[in-house]
């Protein structure tokens, strides 16, 4: 007989990855309802006082409080474990609380921090910001070199930070090659794994030691909620529990649900992401009004031979450069671009079933400095998109369209 509650496949590795994505974790009720339950309550009742005294002191499993622990939460970090083949898993409010939950639980006042330009916008402000006001300085290094990495470690680096590939500009970190320079050093990597997900590139097996995601992104995959996650060691993973679970940056139970379905669909969606991405990105690179395309599934991309090792395609974000003489120019091309298109969404988001166009240097890269910006290659006339789910000859038209306006 089955056991109902707890079904075998919920938390076996050895199944492959769709099989995970759609069995992993689930924790049946007693009604044993075939799609999980939403366990939406901020508590849990104790059978008498003795048991909520052993609860609370952690000397008997079980559900305390929905701040630290809840079923369906639980169901989406075990599964979300399982892809990125983790120990364990924390998940948060949003990918923004992961990192810094992931900071506030592994560093302190003196710590140093070594990370790149070539990182979401808001992850900078929250280095520069909070980090840096909390007594951890970080410094930055070309994401696409790991002797950069190796010599800005000082005897107080705790911490390496990256994503690959990078927003907007898809570069292309080689984890192997700076895992190597964190084991040697004792530092902690962490990858943000957010454009690719568990379904295109596992950072864990590559030999980072913590991978985090905006659950915003691809693992939500429909634009629906915001949540977070980071995965990886045990050890690694108990301090940022604590802190999630002290500070209160977590994911609500119904946000967690949501997300737990959506990784159902994940290994498809990323293939089908991937799949249209480079098929614009190919047309993209034979229109006339654009300079340069980045995407890691083009054979000119700088890194296409280190994407194909350490991912399995190319994921869903193309950026690409517009013509223009000066930056007025390429920036007025670019929201005339953006102006124009008919099917793609002009929003502030990645990772959806609708395809998203963005000018990075006024919205996610707008808030840091020029210089900065600059530094990081992001340029006016620079546009990216998340291709969607759509048909492709749509989107192929919509841009066609736009880019003649
Ligand atoms: C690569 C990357 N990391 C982290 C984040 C932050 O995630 P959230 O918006 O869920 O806080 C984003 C958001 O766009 C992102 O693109």
């Amino acid at each position: 007989m089955t056991n109902k509650k707890n079904p075998p496949s919920a938390s076996r590795r050895d199944l492959g990855f769709a099989t995970r994505a759609i069995r992993g974790g689930t924790q049946r009720s007693d009604f044993g309802e075939h799609s999980e339950a939403v366990y939406l309550t901020s508590s849990f009742v104790f059978d008498d006082a003795q048991q909520a005294a052993d609860r609370f002191q952690n000397r008997e499993p079980g559900m305390v409080y929905s701040r630290f622990s809840n079923p369906s939460v639980q169901m989406f970090e075990e599964r979300l474990a399982s892809l990125e083949n983790a120990e364990r898993c924390v998940a948060t409010s949003s990918g923004m609380s992961a990192i810094l939950s992931t900071c506030l639980g592994l560093l302190k006042a003196g710590d140093h921090v070594v990370s790149t330009p070539s990182l979401f916008g808001a992850t900078v402000q929250l280095f520069e910001n909070t980090l840096r006001k909390f007594g951890v300085p970080v410094d930055y290094v070309p994401l696409t070199d790991p002797q950069a990495w190796a010599k800005a470690v000082t005897p107080a680096t705790k911490l390496f930070y990256l994503e690959t590939p990078s927003n907007p500009l898809t570069e292309i970190a080689d984890i192997a090659a700076i895992s190597a320079v964190a084991r040697k050093h004792g530092i902690t990597l962490v990858v943000d794994n957010c454009f690719c997900t568990p379904a295109l590139q596992q950072p864990l097996a590559l030999g980072a030691d913590l991978v985090l995601h905006s659950a915003t992104k691809y693992l939500d995959g429909q634009g629906r909620v915001l949540g977070g996650a980071v995965a990886g060691r045990s050890e690694l993973i108990e301090p940022i529990f604590q802190v999630v679970r002290t500070c209160g940056p977590s994911l609500s139970p119904f946000n967690a649900w949501v997300l737990h379905k959506g990784l159902e669909t994940l290994d498809l969606r990323m293939r089908a992401h991937s799949t249209s991405a480079l098929a614009l990105a190919s047309w993209l690179e034979q229109h006339p009004r654009v300079a340069r395309v980045l995407y890691p599934g083009l054979a000119s991309h700088p890194q296409h031979a280190l994407a194909m090792r350490q991912q399995s395609a190319g994921g869903a974000i193309v950026s690409f450069e517009l013509k223009g003489t000066n930056p007025t120019e390429q920036r007025q091309r670019a929201f005339s671009l953006i102006n124009a298109v008919q099917i793609m969404s002009v929003t502030g988001n990645l990772g959806d079933t609708r395809t998203i166009i963005t000018h990075p240097a006024s919205t996610t890269h707008g808030r840091i400095s020029p210089q900065a910006r600059e530094q990081a290659g992001i340029r006016e006339g620079l546009v990216r998109i998340a291709v969607g789910l759509e048909d492709l000859e749509d989107l192929r038209a919509d841009l066609d369209a736009g880019l003649a306006a």
